[in-house]
């Protein structure tokens, strides 16, 4: 299959009432281990790649990685994404190159680090929607601002510093046409999000649920979604690592989360969790290794079993063929005759 919009799995996914998985990469290994993920469960999946992953990786690495995956893997629906574009000219970049989808989070200015205001947002997410849709390329925005700071993009602080008004959150998506809306309800990226144990009143899901009853038909968008399951920071404990005690946000979190139209769930960390472990174990346990494959085959073992199991709690497991792709230059003219709504449907406060 040839790569797919992200729109086209986000609207399949609400249709089915499930979320999908947005991973993280920056190299060969993960790609290869979210793929044989999607193999092993028939999952339909977003990679998603972030500024500091490109210029890591360099582009053309990148993409030719990814045409290699949707070569190998013809059976999964496979959208590639930018993560938190910072900018008009970076997004444009990435559709350049070849990206099914793009992230303007206009929530920050173009630093990466200083929040933007509600007017500024709007103005460079409505230029990226028109660039975007008329190449036929789904965009993903962000109202509100996400604690935590990732590959250095971020506000940094709690989760909770910026959360997202339903009311702009209404009216954003109404002026920009986004295809999907990243919300702030009090998850940060990385590892430390949350110091003690959430009991389920630490995420803002009050507020999740009033803008999906607002914005039914938005395919709403969960950042920061990685658990940090005590079981990978143990690993790394174990062989080395010093890693402080920290909590993820629950899956039953997440899940109520679909429940309620978020229908693409970011993870990156749980994935370097697992990758780091899996590495620290081999060296700790035969420091007389030196080949890379000895390390990094556990480590890519260790990442597809993460992706595999979030695959299934977010439902996407056994939807790969659903349905078949729509071509870019479909989707492109779908947007500009209207059989592709970006005008989203508002429902009564
Ligand atoms: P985590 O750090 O929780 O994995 O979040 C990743 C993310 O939201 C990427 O945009």
């Amino acid at each position: 299959m040839p790569l797919v919009s992200t729109r086209q799995l986000l609207d399949e996914a609400a249709k089915g009432g499930y979320g999908v998985g947005a991973f993280n990469v920056n190299d060969m290994e993960q790609i290869q281990a979210i793929m044989e993920a999607a193999k092993e469960t028939n999952s339909p999946v977003i990679i998603q790649a972030s500024r500091g992953a490109r210029a890591f990786a360099q582009d053309n690495y990148l993409y030719h990685l990814m045409l290699a995956a949707a070569e190998l893997y013809p059976q999964i629906p496979l959208a590639m994404h930018l993560d938190h574009g910072n900018s008009f000219e970076t997004c444009e970049s990435a559709i350049k190159l070849g990206f099914t989808s793009v992230m303007m989070d206009g929530s920050l200015k173009p630093d990466g680090k200083t929040p933007a205001t509600f007017e500024e947002n709007v103005a460079v997410t409505k230029k990226v929607v028109d660039y975007a849709h008329e190449r036929g390329i789904s965009v993903e925005g962000e109202i509100g601002v996400l604690g935590g700071i990732e590959d250095g993009h971020g506000a940094g602080g709690s989760g909770l510093d910026h959360v997202t008004d339903p009311d702009q959150a209404v009216e954003f998506a109404e002026l920009t046409g986004v295809d999907s809306l990243a919300i702030a309800i009090g998850t940060s990226h990385g590892a430390y999000k949350f110091t003690k144990k959430p009991d389920g009143s630490v995420l803002k899901m009050d507020l999740l649920i009033a803008i999906h009853k607002r914005l039914p038909n938005t395919h709403l968008v969960m950042h920061g979604s990685s658990s940090v399951p005590k079981d990978l920071q143990d690993i790394i404990n174990q062989y080395g690592g010093k890693l402080k005690e920290t909590w993820g946000v629950p899956v039953e979190e997440i899940q109520l989360g679909i429940k309620n139209g978020v229908r693409k769930v970011n993870v990156d960390t749980d994935n370097r969790l697992a990758i780091t472990g899996a590495i620290r174990k081999v060296l700790w346990e035969t420091p007389e290794k030196f080949d890379p494959r000895d390390y990094m085959k556990p480590a890519r073992a260790a990442m597809q079993k993460v992706v595999a199991l979030r695959m299934t709690q977010f439902g996407q497991a056994g939807h790969a063929s659903d349905y078949t792709a729509i071509s870019i230059a479909d989707m492109a003219k779908g947007y500009k005759n209207g059989t592709l709504v970006t005008k989203p449907l508002v429902a009564a406060k």
